[in-house]
């Protein structure tokens, strides 16, 4: 199988400022609880860091109340389900990897809580290098719009083994056992942007990306206040030596 390698897209997030775009991440959401969460589990987020696209308190409580979790033991040993609050997390769509595995022809859908940053893309040299400079760490957002964009016949002479359907994004082999999990107009967007399969993959990697690291901008702010303190520092250390070590007169 022929693997291809991801374009590189135009990220908010990208870059020494970057930001998320709220909107966007909004739609993402809608796309992962529509489509992608009938299948993935995003364990490690809870319903109350979805304040971090921008909803109130009480919008993240109603959020959360369209979900049930699991609860217990009670005072009597037994465990229940009840609606889920904002402090619990995403609950899973299969019960135990087992079950997921057994429903989607024994290839169980990774947990999408980190898969932004769990998946790269190959730089090589020396391409890798100049990343360190322009920050370039958006291989996984990359991916996953490939991926969602990706899904076309196998070419001629090229035979998938049963139930896996052809990807040349795929990393693993070019055949996943995920189907083409999004179309055109497949979900319905509130706020004008379009409703392409180009769009909802944009939107979904662009979420994902945030549910992996929702402190992304913080972290670049306080990364480039060290370059800056750094620069200053060394000015004043260089000064510092010179006064130290001048030359007696
Ligand atoms: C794998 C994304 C919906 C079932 C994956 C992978 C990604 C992904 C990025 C990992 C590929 C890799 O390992 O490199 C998405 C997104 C979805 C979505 C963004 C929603 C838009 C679904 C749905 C199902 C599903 C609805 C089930 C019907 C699977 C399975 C795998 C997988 C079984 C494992 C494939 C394998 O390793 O062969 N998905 N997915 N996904 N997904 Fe999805």
């Amino acid at each position: 199988f022929p693997i291809k390698k991801p374009a590189q897209m135009a990220w908010t997030f990208a870059g020494l400022f970057g930001h998320y775009d709220k909107a966007q991440l909004q739609r993402g959401l809608k796309v992962y609880t529509e489509v992608c969460s009938a299948c993935h589990s995003m364990n490690l987020v809870s319903f109350r860091t979805l304040k971090g696209l921008g909803y109130s308190d009480a919008q993240v409580k109603a959020f959360a109340a369209n979900y049930e979790v699991q609860d217990g033991p009670n005072a009597e040993g037994e465990m229940y389900t009840r609606k889920a609050l904002p402090s619990d997390h995403f609950p899973s769509p299969f019960p135990n990897p087992e079950a997921a595995a057994a429903a989607n022809n024994g290839a169980a859908p990774p947990d999408m809580s980190l898969l932004a940053k769990a998946r790269g893309i190959e730089r090589g040299f020396p391409t890798f290098v100049f990343d360190i400079f322009t920050q370039y760490q958006e291989g996984g957002p990359d991916y996953i719009h490939a991926l969602l964009t990706g899904y076309e016949n196998p070419p001629a002479g090229v035979e998938v083994a049963p139930g896996t359907h052809y990807n040349p994004y795929f990393a693993n082999a070019a055949a996943l056992a995920m189907a083409k999990p999004l179309n055109d107009g497949q979900v319905t967007y509130d706020d004008g942007a379009p409703a392409t399969l180009d769009q909802y993959s944009r939107d979904v990697a662009a979420f994902l990306m945030w549910a992996a690291e929702p402190h992304l901008e913080e972290r670049k702010r306080t990364g480039f206040m060290v370059m800056i303190f750094l620069v200053i520092f060394t000015g004043l250390i260089f000064l510092t030596k010179r006064a130290v070590y001048a030359a007696k007169e």
